[in-house]
């Protein structure tokens, strides 16, 4: 009997250059995924692919990208496709935070913010698509447990992630028969390059708190997408908090967490 290799499978990691996606790679490597990293530090990138090649011996492609525009999501697409990569697994994971009183806080990032939370995992899942019902292939796009109520002192943010989360949802359940599976990624606080660009450091959200590692999420996140799973929460008192929403009023929700994230002195 004639032996076929297995086929390479290939996954795009969004904002694969820090944190989370820069630990998320590491697992899709370990597991023989072709990967192709896109985020703006491309010097950064083309290290980690480096490392992997090395580690792993698989192939990396990096692509500098801006997602902050739905043009930029399109011509990542567009490269990927010039290149002849066929995708069976798409990371949306590039994303961040603004921490502040919604009178204070900048309207060009936020309209930014909302372009990369939430377009340019619309964009990319819609054009993608194709590849991964063609490879019955997997979908992990990175909400977080802030999806779960309203977020006073991050209004945007919170609110971006409550879309990521319906999204995501919503399309598992329109792909169940396809093979295609999609997963929500929903970490609380984690240790990465998230606290200092959303300045947070004030907030008593993180402030004197020990975070898990981007490392320990990420290895969370990478087995729950391969089981399939919709919805996960790393983390025991984050899964316990994210349920108990949904039994508190929403005034009394949105008020917990104006008492947890609020800046301090
Ligand atoms: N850390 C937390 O506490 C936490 C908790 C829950 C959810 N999350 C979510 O986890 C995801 C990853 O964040 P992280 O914690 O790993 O933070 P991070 O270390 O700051 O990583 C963010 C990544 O997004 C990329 N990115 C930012 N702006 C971009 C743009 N315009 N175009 C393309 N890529 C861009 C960054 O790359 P470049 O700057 O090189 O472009 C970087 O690779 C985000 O969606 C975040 O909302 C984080």
């Amino acid at each position: 009997m004639t032996m076929h290799p297995t086929p390479h499978k290939t996954a795009l990691i969004t904002g694969a250059s820090s944190g989370i996606g820069q630990a998320l790679a590491h697992h899709f490597a370990q597991d023989g995924y072709q990967l192709v990293l896109a985020a703006r530090s491309v010097a950064k990138m083309q290290a980690l692919a480096h490392d992997l090649q090395k580690q792993f011996k698989v192939q990396v492609t990096v692509i500098g990208a801006d997602l902050e525009t739905d043009a930029g999501a399109m011509q990542l697409h567009a490269d990927m496709q010039a290149r002849g990569i066929v995708l069976s697994a798409l990371v949306n994971n590039a994303g961040y935070g603004a921490f502040g009183e919604f009178k204070d806080t900048a309207l060009p990032s936020e309209l930014a913010m909302m372009q990369l939370n939430m377009n340019a995992v619309v964009v990319l899942s819609k054009l993608f698509l194709p590849d991964l019902l063609a490879t019955r292939g997997k979908i992990l796009n990175t909400a977080s447990t802030a999806a779960f109520q309203p977020g006073p002192y991050m209004a945007v943010y919170y609110a971006t992630k409550a879309f990521v989360l319906s999204f995501s949802e919503a399309l598992a359940s329109e792909l169940e028969d396809t093979g295609v599976t999609v997963t929500a990624l929903c970490p609380g606080p984690t240790a990465s390059g998230f606290q200092d660009k959303a300045q947070l450091g004030n907030s008593a959200l993180i402030k004197g708190k020990k975070l898990p590692t981007s490392q320990e999420v990420a290895a969370l996140g990478y087995r729950a997408m391969q089981r399939g799973q919709r919805v996960y929460i790393p983390g025991f008192m984050n899964w316990a908090m994210a349920q108990s929403m949904r039994f508190t009023p929403r005034n009394l929700a949105t008020k917990v967490v104006k008492i947890l994230t609020r800046p301090l002195a």
